[in-house]
């Protein structure tokens, strides 16, 4: 038996992948912008074992077996990190034995963020060291996983490029600025429990991709300009113009989410009573102090500097007081490099 462990971080996007162009190849619309976290608060984990007495593929996740066979992205990408071995000619062990992985996230149970990305990032990575390719065409297999993953294979802000070509050879996540550039940048998790049940990404960006009008407005034309204006105050470390694209293209996106028809309505009561907070909070400093960011979910993400955390932090606890149930856990982030 031959086996590697592997552990990736999340991504956390400013700028939201929201709907597809195609949906084989997990092509997106419009360009998206993130920044990757360190995996000591959150990462994913996998440990994938090939040998020749497995009689079939399985997965686990969280310790449950899921189906492994009948997941299309999954065998996606599989099959892709197979045709590498083979075209590269690595003979670390025969490509026909099966495999068996087992993933797992530390990511705050309730909090269910970016697992996907995360996940898929960390299962590619994992089965290229199996297979023993170069791990040159990551990002765009993982994408094929689930599109945001393709931004976890790179360290600091990274962006993932929509591309115009139908291959998709042209869509590509590529580091913007890294880690170092801006290390006094934080994020922190607000998890907000919310026991309704929520339409995953893929069906809710599907779903307006159908029939938002406000969609295709974002993804022509806000979306290229704010790519463009972020990359620039990244550049500047400016993060009054970071803080209010960033909170923009947040309510942009969730203002698409309700133009979906049916309506899709991520964020609860919990999450507009952060955004109220965060606006106050903001003028009473005089400034853009801290911007949040939700994705399809009623978690709140803040970005903010570390000179503002202990204030911040401070304020939200007595603010939405932490009540011993999952209702306020905060979990702090902060960017990092990859090798
Ligand atoms: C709101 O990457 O989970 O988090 O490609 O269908 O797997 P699929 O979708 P997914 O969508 C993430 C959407 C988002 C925004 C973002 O991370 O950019």
């Amino acid at each position: 038996m031959i086996s590697e462990t592997c552990i990736a971080p999340v991504n956390i996007a400013v700028i939201k992948y929201w709907g597809k162009r195609d949906e084989e190849l997990i092509l997106p619309i419009n360009s998206s912008l993130s920044m990757t976290l360190s995996t000591d608060q959150m990462c994913a984990k996998t440990t994938a074992a090939a040998s020749a007495t497995f009689k079939e593929n399985r997965m686990w996740l969280n310790g449950e077996e899921v189906p492994f066979e009948g997941n299309p992205r999954m065998q996606k990408c599989l099959d892709a990190l197979k045709r590498l071995a083979e075209a590269e000619k690595s003979k670390r062990f025969p490509l026909e034995w099966k495999l068996h992985i087992c993933s797992e996230n530390n990511f705050p149970t309730a909090a269910g963020l970016a697992s996907s990305a995360a996940g898929y990032a960390c299962l590619v990575y994992t089965l290229a060291n199996l297979y023993g390719v170069e791990k040159s065409e990551l990002s765009s297999i993982a994408r094929q996983g689930s599109g945001s993953a393709c931004r976890s294979i790179y360290g600091g802000f990274v962006e993932w490029v929509a591309g115009i070509k139908n291959d998709g050879s042209d869509s590509i996540a590529i580091q913007v600025q890294p880690a170092l550039h801006w290390p006094e940048m934080r994020v922190l998790i607000l998890v907000v429990n919310d026991s309704r049940k929520k339409t995953s990404s893929t069906n809710g960006m599907l779903n307006s991709v159908n029939t938002s009008d406000l969609i295709k407005h974002r993804a022509n034309v806000c979306v290229p300009q704010r790519i463009l204006q972020i990359k620039e105050a990244i550049a500047r470390k400016d993060f009054k113009t970071f803080g209010e694209i960033t909170m923009r293209d947040s309510n942009q996106f969730h203002a698409i989410c309700l133009d979906t028809y049916p309506p899709c309505a991520y964020m609860n009561d919990t999450s507009h009573a952060i955004v109220n907070f965060i606006h106050q909070y903001n003028e009473t400093r005089g400034d853009v102090k801290v911007a949040y960011t939700f994705d399809a979910g009623p978690n709140a993400c803040l970005y903010l500097l570390e000179e503002e955390v202990a204030n911040v932090l401070s304020l939200l606890n007595k603010v939405f007081p932490n009540d011993n149930s999952e209702n306020s856990e905060y979990v702090k982030g902060i960017p990092i490099d990859l090798q």
